[in-house]
């Protein structure tokens, strides 16, 4: 019965990461597969308990040890990039040892399983920060112990610049032009747009909020962003803001989303008020997961900007690096696309994610 769940679940990561995973690597016998990312997984508050002596993690093996601390399962986009790390780990145990947190959304259990790494002596750190500020503490504390940080995906305030390694990320003020280009397209230049943010004091929401409202007050004085309120990357949020901006305004032309989780619950909103999501109101998006791709191909839902969550060789192989002692660029920029409603059909099977 254990090998028909183990093979079950393997079957299932598979599906959940094909395409997402180092083209290069031989996929992990089943029995691995199945039971290393739920092993290596621990819940923040756990993390300290399933602790190893500093000296007994890097002595058993010869094998980069990488702790990592997950934000939690907020997004669509946010398992692509979980079911990325963990499948790279469970097809390179020879070399590699993923620690891996979940801190469910909670910034003081990311830091609960930072320190919890430390204690562990892995080799590397890494983790996406939940917010951008409040982290000079526990970065200080992973110098002292001369473990590198590499941050994923987000980056924290310019006060810890010199307190972590690299950041491999996408540049999000990039991201939010490209938005704002496709909805001034969509508007003609002329209209009134609403925005769902994400997580309050998020880099991916600052930035993205940024890039956006700057771009369309420095390039379209006719397009009025006239309510903004986080839906905090979530499409249960995005769906219950937009709900409130329907009720509050009968005129909106567009809606601007950090991300296409909050898109897509914003079409389940719209299309509640008996409005057509995509013609009525023009939806861009942000992240390019799957979802938002279906939902172009259906005719509701306008645009997505990329935002690549398939990070884990990059981020295994910059830990390599930095546990040689080698020096890496200080911010690993990830190469991103712009999707218009009219490509959807033609790279919708192509989608990794
Ligand atoms: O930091 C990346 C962003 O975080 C993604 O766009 C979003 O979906 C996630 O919550």
């Amino acid at each position: 019965m254990k090998k028909l769940i183990a093979l079950l679940l393997a079957a299932l990561m598979l599906l959940a990461c094909v395409g997402c995973a180092a083209k290069d690597n031989t996929p992990a016998p089943a029995d691995d597969a199945a039971t290393t990312p739920a092993d290596t997984t621990t819940p923040a508050d756990d993390t300290k308990e399933d602790a190893a002596p500093a000296d007994d993690t890097k002595s058993d093996n010869d094998k980069l040890v990488v702790g990592f601390a997950q934000i939690g399962q907020e997004s669509g986009w946010r398992d692509a990039e979980t079911n990325d790390i963990q499948w790279y780990a469970a097809r390179n145990l020879d070399t590699l040892e993923l620690v891996f947190a979940d801190a469910q959304q909670k910034q003081e259990n990311q830091i609960k399983a930072i320190r919890n790494f430390i204690e562990m002596g892995v080799d590397v750190i890494a983790f996406p920060p939940v917010v951008e500020t409040g982290w000079e503490a526990v970065l200080t504390e992973c110098q002292e112990a001369g473990i590198p940080v590499i941050l994923v995906d987000r980056g924290v305030d310019a006060s810890c610049e010199d307190l972590y390694a690299t950041k491999i990320a996408s540049d999000f003020i990039w991201e939010a032009e490209q938005g704002a280009q496709m909805m001034a397209d969509l508007l003609g230049g002329k209209g009134k747009v609403v925005e769902l943010e994400g997580t309050v004091g998020a880099s991916a929401a600052n930035d993205r909020k940024k890039g956006f409202d700057d771009y369309i007050a420095a390039n379209y004085p006719d397009i009025e962003i006239i309510a903004s309120q986080t839906g905090d990357f979530t499409r249960a949020m995005g769906k219950e803001v937009m709900e409130s901006f329907l009720k509050t305004y009968d005129d909106i032309d567009g809606v601007w989303c950090h991300n296409d989780d909050m898109a897509l619950g914003a079409i389940e909103a719209i299309k509640e008020a008996g409005l057509k999501p995509g013609e009525d109101i023009k939806i861009i998006g942000c992240d390019g997961v799957k979802g938002a791709f279906e939902a172009m191909v259906a005719g509701e839902m306008n645009g997505t900007v990329e935002c690549n969550p398939c990070l884990a060789e990059q981020i295994f192989d910059t830990a390599a690096k930095l546990k040689a002692g080698e020096s890496v660029e200080k911010w690993i920029k990830s190469n991103d696309g712009v999707y218009t409603a009219d490509m959807a059909a033609d790279v919708i099977d192509s989608r990794a994610y």
